[in-house]
């Protein structure tokens, strides 16, 4: 009788808790948008949203755009957690650092987006180790993911690179990057 009582308190404790976490993945979803721009004075003007490619160097930054679940931007706590992958670098690329920053402003136009008229930055900067870039590069992105839900739209960021200069495919190439998002499923 005692255990049975104990067992009804458990379900009634466990079954709540069990709504609340039961995730929902979405994705691998490519980047809707996606582009490459300069800060050097001379290249800042220029886009770079229809090329094949994008860039990353100490001047340069790749932006991706991808749209977050609607449970994410309507309630950015359900958010668990993101993964992003970049397709592997263009040309071998010894081990090295890249870098992420979330963008203010999901609004930009990948035909329009420079160097000049680029989104302003939101929260720190990350910095990822990469050991092996002929592969697919995972990343979690789950704190930058969270940092742009928290603003309701979509998810865009900087790749950039404090040493070494890369590049990788860009959407344009059926090979993109792609962002899986998993969500918790509130009842
Ligand atoms: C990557 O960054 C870490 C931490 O800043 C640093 O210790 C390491 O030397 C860097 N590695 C490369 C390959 O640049």
């Amino acid at each position: 009788m005692k255990a049975a009582i104990i067992a009804t308190t458990l379900l009634a404790l466990a079954a709540p808790l069990a709504a609340a976490v039961n995730p929902k993945t979405y994705g691998p979803v490519a980047a809707f948008k996606d582009s490459w721009i300069s800060v050097a004075p001379i290249e800042s003007a220029k886009t770079h949203g229809s090329e094949p490619v994008l860039k990353a160097s100490t001047e340069k930054f790749a932006l991706l755009g991808f749209t977050l679940p609607s449970e994410a931007t309507q309630a950015p706590n359900r958010l668990l957690s993101c993964e992003l992958t970049l397709p592997p670098f263009n040309t071998p690329v010894p081990p090295l650092n890249i870098t992420l920053q979330v963008a203010v402003a999901n609004t930009w136009d990948e035909a329009t987006v420079n160097g000049d008229n680029r989104p302003g930055l939101l929260g720190d900067e990350f910095t990822f180790y990469v050991e092996d870039t002929k592969q697919p590069i995972k990343i979690d992105a789950t704190e930058q993911c969270k940092i742009a839900a928290g603003k309701g739209t979509g998810f865009s960021l900087f790749v950039g690179s404090p040493k070494a200069p890369y590049e990788f495919k860009s959407r344009e190439t059926g090979m993109g990057a792609t962002l899986v998002a998993t969500v918790s499923s509130w009842a």
